[in-house]
């Protein structure tokens, strides 16, 4: 067994079953001054046969390039019309006969995101936005309807700071602050409408922030390493599973327990911090990759079996993002289109 090239493993779904792909996708974000087109993305993407792309807006160029291939697109509202959109049954309308129906049906849109990691700020207009996430979920799927789209599912992705904990999973349950005013209410519209829970999941923050506690294979999902959670008695081999489990209870808590997950980040920087780097991201991707696309689906310690659609994140380096270095170097691809690692699809 070898280290194949990145370009490679996107081939492999073409040997094998052409559903598996289906499974993972992509997340192509734009905040780079030196990125290709997205016409050049769009042709990148096709290339390595990605089956599915979601991007951080309803960009017209992006999504009637879309319309010419068989990639599935997830699309999302910007957090800044949340409030406007959650008050206002015709300014959703709008947003759909504006950003949906141009292209549809020929673009396959398949997830419609409200809004990005909403319920991790603060400000006092943020705050305000948590209220008029879930009106807006409503709203939109409410627009949809009203057109007789009934496929596309409506759901809003969020970062794992909406638990307190993750340890053990089986104690996990969800922040004070937004249990009652917006979990509750997201719960009883994912559960009424069949969508999905996207949770943006990175077992990088937690190992990278506690490494005298947790193994760098537990968090690369090498599964030389397990824990028990005391009180469920459900063993974990790996830290994804531990994150994703600890969701599931929580929502069970709160009477719950059959919302299906979708995890719409994950991935692993390849410079800027401890432990980032190409050798440690192309080990976390290819694992994560084929633990989602095994066949038959692994799912995870609550829910063996289980198929979770997952976006890897992310297609490009994107050297506009703010914050911290290392938020610029989650990329698969360099700006030119090559990759920027191997991936080892020896374990
Ligand atoms: C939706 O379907 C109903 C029933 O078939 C039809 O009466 C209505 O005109 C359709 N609406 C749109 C916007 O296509
Ligand atoms: C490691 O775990 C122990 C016991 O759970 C805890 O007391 C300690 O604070 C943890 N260390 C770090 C760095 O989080």
């Amino acid at each position: 067994m070898g280290v194949l090239p990145f370009y490679l493993l996107f081939l492999l779904p073409l040997l094998s079953q052409a559903e598996i792909s289906s499974k993972i996708g992509i997340n192509y974000g734009q905040l780079g001054n030196n990125l290709p087109s997205p016409h050049e993305s769009i042709n990148l993407l096709t290339r390595m046969k990605v089956e599915s792309v979601k991007i951080y807006d309803a960009n017209p160029e992006i999504l009637n390039l879309l319309s010419s291939t068989n990639i599935q697109a997830s699309i999302m509202i910007p957090n800044n019309e949340i409030s406007t959109i959650g008050s206002s049954q015709m300014k959703a309308d709008e947003w759909v006969r504006n950003n949906v129906l141009p292209y549809y049906p020929k673009t396959l849109i398949h997830f419609l995101l409200v809004g990005n990691e909403v319920l991790t700020g603060y400000s006092e207009q943020d705050q305000q936005t948590w209220l008029h996430l879930v009106p807006a979920m409503r709203r939109i799927k409410r627009s949809l309807k009203a057109q007789n789209i009934t496929h596309i599912k409506v759901g809003t992705p969020l970062a794992m700071d909406i638990l307190d904990s993750t340890f053990p999973p089986s104690a996990a349950t969800f922040r004070s602050d937004i249990r009652e005013s917006v979990i509750i209410p997201m719960l009883e519209f994912l559960h009424r409408t069949k969508s999905f829970f996207f949770i943006d999941a990175y077992t990088y923050f937690p190992w990278s922030s506690n490494r005298q506690n947790i193994s760098l294979d537990f968090a690369l999902l090498r599964g030389n390493f397990y824990i028990t959670d005391p009180a469920s008695g459900l063993l974990y081999t790996n830290l994804l599973d531990q994150m994703l489990d600890s969701l599931i209870f929580a929502m069970s808590k709160l009477g719950y327990p059959n919302i299906r997950l979708a995890v719409s980040e994950t991935g692993w920087p390849n410079s800027g911090d401890i432990g980032a780097n190409i050798v440690n991201a192309a080990i976390y991707n290819s694992n994560v990759i084929r633990k989602i696309t095994a066949k038959p689906p692994v799912g995870t310690p609550v829910r063996p079996g289980v198929v979770i659609p997952t976006f890897i994140f992310s297609l490009f380096d994107e050297n506009q993002k703010t914050g911290p270095e290392i938020e610029r170097h989650w990329g698969l691809l360099h700006p030119d289109g090559t990759p920027i690692y191997e991936i080892d699809l020896s374990k």
